[in-house]
């Protein structure tokens, strides 16, 4: 496949529903995308098939016992490949947003450690991990939503895995902006009417009208992404009005 993804979770079924339907479930069908799921639990040898372990210096919470762990990356790593590149989903990481997604679309094979509990023993990320990702600023129960996240993120990139060709260039974020808004049948809906410009096919007039939304959504809703934003000529202009 073009994009290779092992996953490291307690929880592999999460996965299933993730892999089989809508646009990342035809990749995956048409072998574009290939997930194939690592459960330390696997590689546990006790009656209980333990996969916590309690943290040194106490309090509440336990952590992913050391050794399932580093076997599942290790097995990982044997159908990745050594050179795989390995992520650990946390809140601690470096915040994902659409340029590390394309940086992410770049890597062939890739890892994901989703973590439970409190998280893993700080030398398994020092030993083990390459980058630390967040998908936010808030707490979830396991990287396994992130991990899909993620993948999803980067799958859409992949050549083919959208329809049609330009919706991933034309995305909202490819451009740093917000996405203008959309309109579909029927022309009046409940009073409300289809902007004009949209029905009048000069499509250089829609160009800019979109372009023209989409700076100001950007500009009313998310201000922060216009400062690291490099403008177009045309982008500057519009906004200055
Ligand atoms: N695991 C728990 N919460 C997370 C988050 N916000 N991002 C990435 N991994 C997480």
């Amino acid at each position: 496949p073009e994009k290779w993804f092992g996953v490291v979770s307690l929880f592999p079924d999460m996965f299933a529903p993730f892999t089989q339907q809508g646009v990342i479930g035809r990749a995956v069908k048409s072998g574009k995308l290939s997930v194939d799921t690592f459960n330390p639990r696997d590689f546990t040898h006790d009656r209980h098939r333990t996969v916590d372990d309690r943290p040194y210096g106490g309090g509440p919470g336990m952590l992913m016992m050391v050794k399932p762990l580093t076997d599942a990356i290790q097995a990982a790593k044997k159908v990745g490949g050594e050179n795989s590149s390995v992520i650990y989903l946390s809140p601690q990481g470096k915040p994902l947003d659409q340029a590390g997604v394309q940086r992410l679309a770049g890597i062939d094979r890739t890892i994901l450690i989703c973590g439970r509990y409190e998280g893993i023993d700080e030398r398994v990320i020092e030993s083990h991990v390459d980058d630390e990702v967040s998908i936010g600023d808030y707490v979830l129960s396991g990287g396994e939503l992130p991990a899909m996240v993620l993948m999803d993120a980067v799958a859409r990139l992949v050549p083919g895995v959208l329809g049609h060709k330009a919706s991933a260039v034309e995305d909202s974020f490819t451009d740093g902006l917000l996405d203008c808004p959309h309109y579909t049948r029927p022309e009046v809906l409940d009073g409300q009417s289809v902007p004009d410009v949209l029905l009048s096919g000069d499509h250089e007039k829609i160009r800019q009208w979109r372009l023209m939304q989409s700076l100001g959504r950007t500009l009313l809703r998310r201000p922060d992404l216009l400062n690291h934003l490099a403008l177009t000529e045309e982008q500057q202009r519009l906004l200055e009005i």
